[in-house]
């Protein structure tokens, strides 16, 4: 989707072709678009305001903090990527993603309809993985060997966020094991500032998969997800630990969000914090003629072509 056709559309958008900070890297010049500029300004004005011990950023996982292509091929998502050890129960899986991805990205499908599609997915999933059988071992060579690239700038953000002292909740209707070995795996250190609110696996003593921790996120139901989910990614020695941390009180007394999401339900995120001034990044990935003036009305900054993370970086130095 070529940005020459944004600018020509008749929408009144104002598109920015912003060059991130390595302009000597062509690939990362990403299409920004900002339905409302002074609205944004204020929001700006008002975080910088209340200084950085006010700001929590809450982001999805899959296709937001995550690529939607990796190296010429569609990005997988934790759900996707994940090899079971049986090719029949992997098949049975993928044809429920044919069957329902398709409803989950479609414009046609009213809300309420697609939840309740939503659930039943993630429900014959979710139970397809335990009547078929999982180990732990599954998660560590599906994520090696899995089509899974972070988005560039993620360095860049991840750094900025530990430096300034802000906290990032990873809110993501996948699954949090997969997410946390793709961060270990993927990263050159951890990160003591990050907690994962995700779909959670409970394992026997032989890492056999036994069922799942709570009630299931979804795409569609993430605002009525209390953050008690949430736990620690880490211990101090840098070993994964349980779900017995504490989203809450982890984000506590921070009034201010930055919410990253690539998917209209992601906007709920943030129902769980009555925050003051909440700025949105979107990043539309597909269907880019049918969703962009949706997404422009509901997301602050909108980021197309797969773009860099660079804005949010940006974004955060201009605040503090
Ligand atoms: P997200 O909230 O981190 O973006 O993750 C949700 C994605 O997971 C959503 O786009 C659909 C995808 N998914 C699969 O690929 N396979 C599955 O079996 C399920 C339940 C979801
Ligand atoms: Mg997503």
């Amino acid at each position: 989707y070529r940005a020459r056709s944004i600018t020509s559309s008749k929408m009144d958008q104002q598109t920015l072709n912003v060059k991130s900070p390595n302009i000597a890297n062509p690939s990362r010049i990403s299409n920004i678009v900002v339905g409302n500029l002074d609205e944004l300004a204020k929001k700006k004005a008002a975080i910088r305001a209340a200084g950085m011990s006010s700001l929590q950023v809450i982001a999805d996982f899959d296709m937001t903090l995550t690529k939607y292509m990796v190296e010429g091929r569609r990005g997988q998502s934790t759900h996707a990527l994940l090899s079971q050890g049986s090719t029949d129960y992997d098949r049975k899986r993928q044809e429920l993603f044919d069957i329902y991805y398709p409803m989950e990205i479609s414009p046609n499908i009213p809300v309420e309809e697609k939840t309740k599609l939503m659930e039943t997915w993630w429900g014959k999933s979710h139970g397809l993985l335990v009547e078929g059988g999982l180990n732990i071992e599954n998660i560590r060579q599906s994520v090696e060997k899995g089509t899974v690239g972070f988005r560039e700038g993620i360095a860049d953000l991840f750094e900025i966020l530990d430096g300034e002292g802000v906290p990032l909740l990873i809110f993501s209707a996948g699954l949090a094991d997969i997410i946390e070995e793709i961060l270990r795996q993927k990263l050159h250190r951890t990160f003591p500032n990050i907690r994962v609110v995700s779909n959670r696996m409970n394992f026997d003593k032989d890492g056999n998969l036994t069922g799942f921790i709570g009630k299931t996120i979804h795409v569609l139901n993430k605002n009525e997800h209390a953050l008690e989910m949430a736990a620690p990614l880490h211990d101090e020695e840098g070993h994964s630990v349980g779900s017995n941390g504490n989203g809450s009180s982890f984000i506590k007394g921070r009034k201010n969000v930055i919410l990253l999401g690539d998917h209209l339900g992601d906007l709920g995120m943030s129902d769980g914090v009555a925050y003051d001034n909440r700025i949105s990044v979107g990043f539309l990935n597909e269907n880019v003629e049918n969703w962009l003036d949706t997404y422009r009305r509901a997301f602050d900054i909108v980021v197309l072509n797969d773009g860099t993370l660079d804005c949010v970086v940006e974004l955060i130095q201009e605040l503090r």
